[in-house]
This record gives C-alpha cells, structure tokens and sequence, in this order.
C-alpha cells in the first residue's frame, strides 16, 4: 500500500503566463477548493522533479491573487542560474506546478493596529503580495487611504504593477470599493522618470508625502508594509521606527511589517 503524505504539494495546472521583460513574469495556476489563505501570504511552489533530482525544487513565493479569485496568480523573477526560475520561467499554459499546503507570512492586515492609512512599500518583485492585498475589499474596510509604492530600476520592470492598477478600474468586486482610495506611487532609480529615487530617500526626503498628499508617517495614524530585498526591507524598517512606529506580528499587531521576497 502507497501511504499519501498530506503535507505533499498538490499537483496544479498552469493556466496562464505573461512575460514583461527578460527578468520578470506573472504566471497563474488551478486553486485546490481546499487552499485557503490571506491576501499577502506566500507559499511554497515548485515544479515536478527531473529524474536527476531526489525531490522538487520548492521556494516561497507571496501568492499576488487575492483571497476570492478562484485562481492562484504568481509574479516572478528569471534567475538564469536560479535553480527553480531557470526552468519556471519556461513554463506554458497546461503545464504542471506543485503547491505547497501551508500558506504563511506576515504581510498581512491582521498583523496590523487599525489606523486611517496604510503605505506598502515596494520594490521589484515585492510588489506581489501588495498586489493580492489591494484586490482585497477588506483593504477598503478598514482603512481610507491605500497608498502602494513601487520602485524599480527601469520603466518596463513598473509594467506588470501599472497594468494592474488599471484594471481594477473596472473590477466587478473591488472596483467601485476602491473609488479614490488607491494611490498607485511609482519611482524609478536609474532612467529618467518623474519621480526619481529610492523609496527610502523619498520617505527622508519628503518627496513621497508630497506626491501623495499625505503628512510625514505618523504611528496614531499611519500603517506601513514593507516588501523587497533584504537590504531594502532593513533599510526601510529603520527609517520608518524613526517616525515612531513599531513592528508588528500576527500574534502581537503593532504599527508595521515586514517581508522579503527571497526567490532564487
Ligand atoms: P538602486 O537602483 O539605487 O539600487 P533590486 O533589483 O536590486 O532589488 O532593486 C530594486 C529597486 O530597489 C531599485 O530601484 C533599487 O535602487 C532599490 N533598492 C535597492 N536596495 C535598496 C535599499 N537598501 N533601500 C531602498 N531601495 C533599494
């Protein structure tokens, strides 16, 4: 008799996959009925494994679907050398990709103090999770200003973000929700734009709070969610506590929190 090990990802099937440059791509899978999670969590995914391999590839990615779509939506770098995205990136539709079982993470709203704003900041492919949480109406419900920063190094790499943002225009379930509470902030750091510079040099310097409209960050009022490299997470993390606020968990909510997106 074959035992079934219950923790094993389930196989799902690719339905679609959207290239925006030769680093980046979005691809969408089956949702299992049983697969429950929160907009901004990550799970493991990997493909099936070659014959030269004892078992898959797994890494954690932030699941960019929000909670109600019947499918699973993934935005994702190309590593050439990646162990998992040199193959992944080839994907097609019909394809095959194992998802783990377990959602989990911190970039969520219940980790999270109720405030009147909530900023996520954003860079590259941290862009993810925040593009599951501002399709989810309970984003809406408890706060009156959303306000998504997204900095890339060049234009093409703001693509997928910006397409998005457009079409929640016209989304049946959040659109009207979403009125003018959504302010998309986007910024580039190394070809000409209108807004230039690091989100951490646009919080120093004032030029984020400008530009949104908003006062400078303050903990009575304002929630922040931070996601990209490990380097622009602990930057920005220090930069926010110097405005007072402090770093919150699902166990023990506080003012902001933090993710990395970790995918080689
Ligand atoms: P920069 O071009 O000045 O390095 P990456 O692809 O390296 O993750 O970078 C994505 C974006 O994040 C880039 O615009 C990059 O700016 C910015 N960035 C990199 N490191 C940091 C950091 N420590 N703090 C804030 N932003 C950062």
């Amino acid at each position: 008799m074959t035992k079934v090990n219950p923790n094993a990802p389930t196989e799902e099937k690719v339905l679609a996959v959207e290239h925006y440059t030769d680093r980046l791509f979005r691809f969408d899978i089956t949702r299992p009925a049983s697969f429950r999670f929160r907009s901004g969590e990550f799970i493991m995914i990997g493909l099936p494994k070659t014959e030269d391999q004892k078992r898959p590839i797994m890494r954690a990615y932030s699941v960019a679907s929000p909670a109600w779509d019947e499918k699973l939506e993934f935005y994702s770098i190309k590593v050439p050398d990646g162990p998992l995205t040199s193959r992944l990136q080839k994907i097609k539709e019909g394809d095959t990709v194992l998802l783990g079982r377990k959602p989990v993470g911190t970039l969520v709203l219940d980790a999270l103090l109720p405030g009147k704003r909530l900023y996520m900041f954003s860079t590259g492919t941290g862009i993810a999770p925040f593009a599951s949480i501002i399709r989810d109406p309970e984003t809406y419900e408890r706060y009156d200003e959303v306000i998504l920063t997204h900095t890339c190094r060049q234009k093409a790499e703001l693509s997928y973000g910006l397409r998005l943002v457009e079409s929640l225009k016209d989304d049946p379930l959040v659109g009207e929700m979403i009125g003018d509470k959504l302010l998309h902030v986007t910024s580039l750091t190394r070809e000409e734009y209108p807004l230039k510079g690091r989100i951490t040099t646009l919080i120093e310097t004032g030029q984020l709070f400008e530009n949104a409209g908003t006062p400078k960050l303050n903990p009575a009022e304002d929630r922040v969610m931070i996601c990209g490299s490990k380097d622009m997470i602990d930057d920005t993390a220090a930069l926010v506590e110097t405005f007072g606020l402090t770093e919150g968990s699902n166990s023990k909510p506080a003012e902001f929190v933090v993710e990395k997106s970790f995918v080689g």
